[in-house]
Order: structure tokens, then sequence, then C-alpha cells
């Protein structure tokens, strides 16, 4: 049953303007990666998701195909963004099945809640593994596709912002690092019409990411902490998308758009 548009992106955007162009997406099966690729592919796109479980991730491309009628979506699973050829193949096989790679998210990210000294040295990595070197070897297998393409380009990492989130230093060291490789593919890559931004989520209702993170009796409260009284939706999240991705963004380049509801500027969310 298809979802009716209005529950997954706002009516300010007009049909078509995504037409042939082709997004890969890691994490693509995730609340909020599901969500940025079913906006894209309403708009015209066709997607390729991959992500570690196969079932979820071929279901997934089966619910997205649903936003736009012929629209082309593949879910290639048992792909660990840690693995680099195992990028590169479902890189190859998204150009050989839906000819090239305009638009690239690194969505793929892990997260938990513990304090520093009680993290292991393996927990730590995983986390920076998943976070750096897999949008590392996101971008890596992707690069030669969006400089071959011949049309403008982006490649969109999203992260939160990094700062020192309490009980989070595994994964703010690791978005530190994701930010600063953004900023360098746009510094590098810029001169070829290759754009590389951050999109920082706040607290987003309804995800894996809030549900790691904050407990569930603790949520209403902690909603009202936000200066705009309330957790953000996966719509919001997608509207920073397709504006990035859009002929609107197109001078945006290095940057952050931090969509949180203003809260990355009070304490911190978390931790309740
Ligand atoms: C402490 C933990 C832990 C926890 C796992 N580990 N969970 N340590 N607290 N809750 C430790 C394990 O004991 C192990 O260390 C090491 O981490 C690796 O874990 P594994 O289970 O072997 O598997 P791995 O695939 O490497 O796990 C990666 C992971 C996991 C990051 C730890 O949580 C994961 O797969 N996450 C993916 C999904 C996810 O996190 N999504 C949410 C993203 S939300 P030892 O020493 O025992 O070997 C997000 C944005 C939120 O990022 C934004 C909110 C504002």
């Amino acid at each position: 049953m298809p979802l009716e548009r209005y529950q997954y992106l706002s009516n300010v955007w007009k049909d078509g303007i995504f037409d042939n162009k082709v997004v890969f997406c890691t994490g693509g099966a995730g609340s909020i990666c599901s969500a940025q690729v079913r906006a894209l592919v309403h708009l015209g796109a066709n997607a390729c998701i991959v992500g570690r479980n196969v079932e979820k991730t071929e279901s997934m491309a089966k619910d997205i195909a649903t936003a736009r009628k012929g629209a082309k979506v593949i879910g290639i699973g048992a792909v660990d963004v840690r693995k680099p050829e195992l990028l590169q193949a479902a890189a190859d096989k998204c150009v050989k099945e839906l000819g090239s790679i305009d638009f690239v998210i690194a969505g793929a990210a892990g997260n938990f809640l513990a304090p520093m000294d009680q993290i292991s040295p393996n927990a730590m990595k995983s986390v920076i593994d998943i976070d750096v070197l897999g949008s590392y070897n996101t971008v890596k297998a992707t690069l030669p596709y969006l400089v071959e393409s011949a049309s403008k380009h982006r490649t969109n990492g999203h992260t939160q912002p990094a700062n020192g989130t309490p009980l989070q230093s595994h994964v703010s060291v690791a978005k530190a690092g994701v930010d600063a490789m953004a900023v360098s593919v746009a510094i590098e890559q810029g001169p070829k019409g290759i754009t590389s931004n951050i999109i920082a989520p706040g607290p987003i209702a309804d995800t894996e990411g809030v549900a790691r993170l904050s407990k569930q009796d603790h949520r209403e409260q902690s909603s009202k902490g936000v200066p705009s009284g309330r957790y953000g939706t996966v719509k919001e999240i997608a509207d920073a998308t397709v504006y990035l991705f859009s002929d609107a963004g197109n001078y945006v380049n290095g940057e952050t758009l931090v969509v949180d509801g203003g809260q990355w500027h009070t304490a911190g969310f978390a931790n309740g």
C-alpha cells in the first residue's frame, strides 16, 4: 500500500525535478535514510539502497519503489560499510542496473549510550569504523561515478552535530571525522562539479536513533526541551535532503545543515 505523499514529503516540491538521477544510499533501510530516498524517488530519481540486513534492505527497496509509478529501486543487502570491496561491488551494480550515480547519501551509522570509561576499545573502534571509514568507503566507491556523470552531482553524508554529547564520546569523535571529510570532499571535488554537505538531524521521532538514545518514558519531557517544542519528523530530514540535492542547493558546499529544532543551541539531548 503506497504511503500518501504528504506523509513523507512537503508539497512545496515539484514532481520530476530528479528525473534521470540515481541516488546511492548506505543505511538505506533505516527510518531516516528510507524517508530521504523515498522523497527523491517520488520526485523522479531511481535508487539503490544498501544495508547489512538482506531481508530488510530488499523489502524496503520494494516499498520505496511504490513512491512513484515506474520507479526503479534496488536493494543490496549483506553490505557492511566497513568492507570496501562490498561497497565497490554495490556501486558497480548500481551503475550497471540503473545507469549512473548522481547523488550519494552516506547514511550508515552506529550508536549507543555509554560513558567513555565503559566503552571497550573494540566498541570505540566499531563506531569509528562504521561512521568514518564507512563514509570514506562510500565516497571512494562512488566518486568516479559522480565525476563521470555529466550533470551536477551531490555527495551528502548526514550526522549529528559534532559537539561533545554526553555518553556518546565514540559518536562525537566519529561524527567530527565525518564532518571534516565532507569538507575535504567539498574542497577537493568542488571544481569537478561535486558538492558535499552534511545534514545533522536532531532527535527525530520514531527512529532507531531515538529508540537507542532516549528512554521511552522520558521522551515527552525531553521533546519539550527542544526549542521548537517537539521532536522532528523524518519528513523534515527528507525536505532538507531534497533542498540540498535540488537546483536550489547548487551553491551550498562543505556545509552542515543542522535540522534539529534548535536543539544544538541548548544543553543537549539524550541520556534520559
Ligand atoms: C557498550 C557496546 C554496546 C552498548 C555494542 N557494544 N553495543 N558497548 N554499550 N550498548 C560493543 C560490543 O560489546 C563490542 O565490543 C563492540 O561494541 C562491537 O559490537 P558488535 O555487536 O560486535 O557488532 P558491530 O556490528 O560492530 O556493532 C556496531 C554497533 C551497533 C555500533 C556497536 O550498535 C550497531 O550495529 N549499530 C548499527 C545501528 C545503529 O546504531 N543505528 C542507530 C544510529 S542512530 P567488545 O569489546 O565486547 O568486542 C544515529 C543518529 C542518532 O547514529 C542521532 C540522535 C540525535
